[in-house]
């Protein structure tokens, strides 16, 4: 990293420890500060830079030394390009140990950035909430600071709040006493060194639940009152991550007490800050007795996630910010395995294909990124938060475990923090951490994985009484460049399972003519697959004997090359047709995406043939799930109902099954015990039967469901109403103030992604997106615009690039370049495979009547 970027900070001056205090009124959204840091000057200066934006200084500021001389500070300048303070001192600072005072003033902003501001409302009133999101770079909204993860400092922080509102923060409360006119003064124990991404704190009316003593350690659940009882899932999750955590990692937990807050505005899913870890209330409430295993699992991973980072990451951190994906990554594996060893029968690596398709997907883009790169600017960063990040790093890892071993891989993770305890780091020293325990190659393997953009296409060719794996890279315009990666991969042959690297030049396996060969044998590697002759009808037929995840694979390599023109959507529609059986949502769900892209490329009378051959796919299964749960049944049975509710009732439009989505959605609505997988599918499918009367119940329930997946579903499921005139006036909503920010994503973005209405919202999108862009964060926006990928017409095309020529994004613009070619692969899609599928599905075609 060059020390020249104008962004870093100088680091003649080091700070060790800050004492803040901080005062927030609610009422005028103002607060007001003082910061004391004591600081190791290492040459002298005769100024002092450090970081601070949307805040004034003053009245006073000065340098005390530890010899007593106080250096008054003469002038401040704000930079806001770097987000820098320059103080300039009345003379000369000499080396050696000083605290500087600064006093200042900010707003508690509404943008959910920084200190900003939350609001709810109950019988007494509406109610403000004071609190921090930080990361990565919004401290210094907060308090002037060195807001570099590298300048570790211990924190001790005293808030000024009024009598009858409770206060949290990362260290357990101190003490509390009256500060005079209705105020109280509560100071928090220290914090651990840490870095000042990860400072957080809060104030508002609000409940916590009786800790619970967890290994020592006291564990709340700090949320809104009257929402206590959505909170034990979150404490058995959190028990059961902190013991599987400080196990996996052999150091006890780093701090003296965490609390789980959920918030009822908050920007991202959660945050890791040591002590007080923030959510969404999404994101940590829940009723399991109501909730699909799919959003249990959501919410138990972002738990998991969150506490798996109170080492990684916060413990040890990275030195910059280059290093956020291994941070993100790292945490997202975790919590995986935390998961898996928590709940073995909800199989979590086979959701988590789900979430990896998207990274793959994206990944086979020209525009990809590889997953670390150099950061220059703050704003560079915020383009790191993504799926390459989250999910092509994390499945890197899972494939570098896979191929060390998991106890190797632990021992090496265990070595990498007891070596950097309290300290910065470099993706490196992972490498060396795990190479040094397991004699293995991994910088060479990872670094080929994390500096090169894309994965790579193994094909899989017989060769007499051998089979040759080669490698390309895989790319959705054909061959690839000329990018290589030595590649982890499991190969199955016969019987028998062979650990490989598959270096550039590829490799062969013996293997017999009747030995069944399946590349990347468990579906750990981040690669395709692509099977020459014979070698893909022998799979194919086996696939019954093939893992779950080998049959996800299979399938999902399949639509993939449908993508790239390698294969046909009328091929791929008759590999799904041999999976009528199949008993695995996750699969189910990869097979009903690539036949939701068929549903949107055809109209009229083929239509009608499609959606007879889902039914004729996806029907008997279902009848054989039926509808009411069953006795001894799994989570998964469960889901799968769901799943299956949702292909006969969305693309099957199944009338029976709508008929009954419809009772089932009114009985949950009434507050009736249906099934949570049940419910929760019956309600899109509900919705497409619905009406004005509909939307005005989907409406209310967004503000008064039982539940935040509640709450989110009916906020989902106003994109499915039928009519454009309803999709107008759910989009009017969201500027009216009744969405929060924070869902509009979901909101809008199931708009733009529904299949006849998507243009109601683009065009809504347009007119407004002043509006839109001002209330929400960058990643806010993004998210919600990344829907455009799905329209799949050149009309369309050629509008919204004309749209984002004029309205660029001012950052995480790497996140719409990906959304753009996604949309530029649909037109293709289009122009490639609708007429042969309407051909297909026509009367007379050889689709029709396939799926039975
Ligand atoms: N550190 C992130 C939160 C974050 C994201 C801060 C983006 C700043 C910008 C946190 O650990 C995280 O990864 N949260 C995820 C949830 C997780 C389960 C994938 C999120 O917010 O989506
Ligand atoms: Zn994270």
């Amino acid at each position: 990293m060059s020390e020249s970027n104008r962004y870093r900070l100088p680091k003649t001056v080091v700070p060790s420890r800050y004492d803040l205090v901080l005062e927030a009124d609610l009422e005028t959204f103002a607060f007001e500060g003082a910061v004391d840091v004591t600081l190791i000057i290492g040459e002298a200066v005769d100024e002092i830079v450090l970081n601070a934006d949307e805040l004034a200084f003053g009245p006073a500021c000065w340098l005390e030394t530890s010899a007593g001389d106080r250096i008054e500070v003469t002038g401040v300048w704000l930079d806001p390009e770097t987000e820098r303070a320059h103080l300039s001192l009345a003379r000369t600072a000499s080396p050696g140990d000083a605290t500087l005072h600064v006093e200042f003033t900010g707003p508690v902003n509404d943008r959910l950035r920084g200190f900003y501001r939350s609001t709810y409302t109950d019988d007494i009133g509406e109610h403000t909430i004071a609190t921090t999101q930080m990361q990565p770079t919004d401290a210094r909204r907060a308090f002037p600071c060195w807001d570099e993860p590298e300048f570790k400092a211990v924190f001790g922080l005293t808030l000024v709040i009024p009598e009858g509102l409770r206060a949290f923060a990362n260290g357990a409360k101190a003490s509390s006493e009256p500060a005079g006119s209705g105020k109280r003064r509560v100071t928090f124990a220290d914090t651990m060194p840490m870095s000042t991404y990860l400072i957080a704190f809060c104030v508002g009316r609000l409940d916590a639940t009786e800790p619970v003593i967890m290994g020592g350690v006291p564990v709340r659940v700090v949320h809104v009152p009257g929402k206590g009882n959505l909170t034990s899932f979150a404490l058995e999750v959190a028990e059961h991550s902190l013991r599987f955590f400080t196990d996996y990692y052999g150091i006890p937990y780093p701090e003296k007490k965490m609390d789980l807050a959920a918030l009822p505005d908050f920007a991202a899913g959660a945050m890791e800050n040591p002590g007080f870890i923030t959510f969404r209330e999404a994101a940590l409430l829940v009723d399991p007795s109501t909730a699909t295993q799919a959003e249990q699992l959501r919410i138990g991973e972002t738990i998991a996630h969150e506490i798996a980072h109170m080492w990684f990451g916060d413990l040890v951190t990275m030195r910059w910010w280059n290093g956020t994906w291994l941070n993100e990554a790292f945490a997202t594996f975790m919590a995986l395995l935390a998961m898996d060893a928590w709940k073995p029968e909800w199989k979590v690596f086979e959701s988590f294909a789900l979430d990896r398709s998207e990274a793959f997907e994206v990944d086979a883009l020209s525009s990809t990124r590889s997953i670390e790169y150099e950061v220059i600017a703050p704003a560079d960063v915020e383009d790191m938060f993504d799926v390459l990040t989250y999910e092509k790093g994390g499945s890197t890892l899972w494939m570098l475990e896979q191929y060390l071993g998991p106890e190797p891989f632990r021992d090496g993770i265990r070595k990498y923090l007891a070596d950097h305890l309290y300290g910065n780091t470099e993706t490196a020293d992972l490498w060396d951490a795990l190479a040094e325990v397991t004699g293995e190659p991994v910088g060479r393997v990872m670094d080929a994985w994390i500096w090169q953009g894309g994965h790579p296409l193994i094909s899989v060719v017989r060769q007499g009484d051998q089979v040759a794996l080669s490698q390309s890279r895989f790319g959705h315009e054909g061959a690839g460049d000329g990018t290589r990666w030595p590649t982890p991969l499991r190969v199955r042959v016969g019987e028998c399972t062979e650990s490989l690297l598959v270096e550039p030049e590829g490799v062969v396996v013996e293997a017999s003519a009747d030995e069944l060969v399946v590349a990347n044998a468990g579906g750990s590697s981040f690669v395709r697959v692509h099977y020459e002759g014979e070698l893909f009808g022998a799979v194919r037929d086996a696939a019954a004997r093939l893992a779950p995840l080998e049959r996800y694979v299979l399938l999902d390599d399949a639509w993939a090359a449908v993508l790239a023109g390698a294969l046909g959507a009328v091929e791929f529609c008759e590999l799904a047709a041999r999976f009528g059986n199949e008993n695995e949502s996750p699969v189910w769900k990869t097979l009903l995406g690539g036949l939701g892209w068929c549903d949107r490329l055809l109209d009229g009378e083929p239509r009608d043939g499609f959606r007879s051959f889902v039914r004729d796919l996806a029907g008997p299964r279902l009848e054989a799930a039926g509808w009411e749960p069953r006795e001894g049944e799994s989570d998964l049975d469960r889901e799968l109902r769901g799943t299956l509710v949702r292909a006969m009732g969305l693309l099957g439009r199944d009338a029976p099954t709508i008929d009954r989505a419809v009772v089932a959605e009114r009985a949950s609505r009434a507050g009736e015990d249906i099934d949570g997988p049940l419910a929760a599918a019956a309600l899109p499918v509900a919705a497409t039967a619905g009406g004005k009367e509909e939307w005005e119940a989907f409406v209310a329930m967004y503000r008064d469901g039982a539940t935040p997946q509640q709450q989110r579903r009916y906020v989902q499921a106003l994109a499915s109403l039928p009519q454009p005139e309803l999709m107008q006036r759910t989009l009017a909503k969201t500027l009216d103030g009744y969405v929060r920010g924070q869902d509009l994503p979901f909101l809008i973005g199931g708009c733009l992604t529904s299949r006849d209405h998507g243009s109601v919202a683009w065009g809504f999108v347009k007119e407004n997106w002043d509006a839109l862009s001002s209330k929400l964060t960058p990643h806010l926006l993004v998210y919600l615009v990344e829907g455009v990928r799905v329209f799949s017409t050149q009309v369309q095309r050629d509008d919204v690039l004309a749209f984002f020529e004029t309205h660029p994004l001012e950052r995480a613009g790497k996140m719409l370049v990906h959304a753009l070619e996604r949309q530029g692969v649909a037109v293709a899609l289009r122009e490639r495979e609708a007429g042969k599928l309407a051909a297909a599905f026509a009367a007379g075609g050889r689709l029709r009547g396939l799926g039975s």
